[in-house]
């Protein structure tokens, strides 16, 4: 494994010799790695941030993204942090949910009633706390990215539940989006988004969920002509960074990073609703048909996973109905 270098380089040394400050000297390079092209509006956004954080900390803090999966898949990204050779991940909710448990509340489907429902919980109280709850793992979120909602897709129509019995479904690996499948009557088959492309061409799966910026942007719409919009989940994209890196910066340059963050993230909210409309009307160039179905289908069959949780998982359950309450 890499070993974390100069993540933080003061030159305390000068500062002695010369009597100046140290901060004159100090040059942080935070990596920051994730997986979508630089087409895709989240890279649009982390720029802007990395901007906004060099101009406000005169250039003292510089972000360096690495788009595409370079530095592996979301997963190995992670763990990269982990080891200190990288800062800074563009992850989501549902991969998180391995790290930090109460993410999985993000990944349920139909928690969420609308948009400003999903927006109020991320930017309140429980988004805050669930941002922090990833201490422990080596790491905390600074803010979350809108990612719309997420439906599946096939090369075949999906109108309701039973449309998905038998269907190879690629997940992503989160014990919620794996219940959520089962629930429906498909099969989960979790794989790294990267490998997905393949996958569907090569019928190593049936199908697969998510939004369309990413639907699009992927080329899955390529290989996959039905994109039925049952809006399942609405799993945001969330920016975390490791504690040694967010703890080795000066207070000030840690308000900077936050503040830079939480622009980005209203910057993405604007982005988004313009990518939604550019990417669903590139597939449909393509030949893609979207489908309207009627959710409630959806909505009832997933009912019996909150049932379970209300049994076997009450802290996640604490949080389901904290969510409910949000206005
Ligand atoms: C979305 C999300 C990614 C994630 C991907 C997936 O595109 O932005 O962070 O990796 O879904 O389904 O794996």
């Amino acid at each position: 494994m890499m070993k974390r270098k100069n993540v933080l380089t003061v030159m305390i040394g000068a500062a002695l010799t010369f009597g100046i400050t140290a901060s004159a000297y100090a040059a942080t390079t935070l990596k920051l790695s994730h997986n979508h092209p630089r087409g895709h509006v989240v890279h649009q956004a982390m720029d802007a941030m990395a901007k906004e954080v060099s101009l406000l900390t005169d250039g003292e803090v510089r972000i360096r993204i690495y788009p595409d999966a370079q530095l592996g898949t979301q997963r190995e990204s992670m763990e990269l942090m982990q080891n200190g050779a990288l800062d800074m991940v563009k992850s989501n909710a549902a991969e998180l949910e391995a790290f930090a448990p109460a993410y999985a509340a993000f990944n349920l489907p139909y928690i969420f009633r609308d948009k400003s429902h999903y927006y109020n919980v991320q930017e309140g109280e429980i988004g805050e706390e669930i941002l922090a709850s990833s201490r422990d793992s080596g790491f905390i979120g600074l803010t979350y990215y809108d990612a719309g909602a997420r439906s599946f897709y096939a090369s075949k129509p999906i109108n309701t539940p039973a449309d998905l019995k038998g269907l190879k479904i690629r997940v992503q690996p989160s014990p919620s989006a794996i219940a959520m499948v089962n629930a429906l009557g498909g099969s989960p088959t979790p794989l790294a988004y990267g490998e997905l492309y393949t996958a569907l061409q090569q019928g190593v799966v049936d199908a697969a969920e998510n939004n369309i910026p990413s639907f699009s942007l992927s080329r899955h719409s390529e290989v996959s002509k039905y994109y039925s919009l049952d809006e399942h989940t609405m799993v945001p994209d969330v920016l975390v960074i490791s504690n040694t890196a967010y703890d080795g910066l000066s207070d000030e340059h840690r308000a900077a990073l936050k503040l830079a963050a939480t622009h980005s993230m209203e910057l993405m909210k604007k982005l988004w609703a313009k990518s939604e409309a550019t990417e669903r009307e590139k597939a449909e160039k393509l030949g893609v048909t979207f489908i309207e179905p009627n959710k409630a289908a959806f909505i009832k069959a997933v009912q019996p996973m909150y049932q379970e949780i209300a049994k076997s998982n009450p802290e996640l359950n604490k949080i389901i109905e904290r969510i409910k309450a949000v206005k």
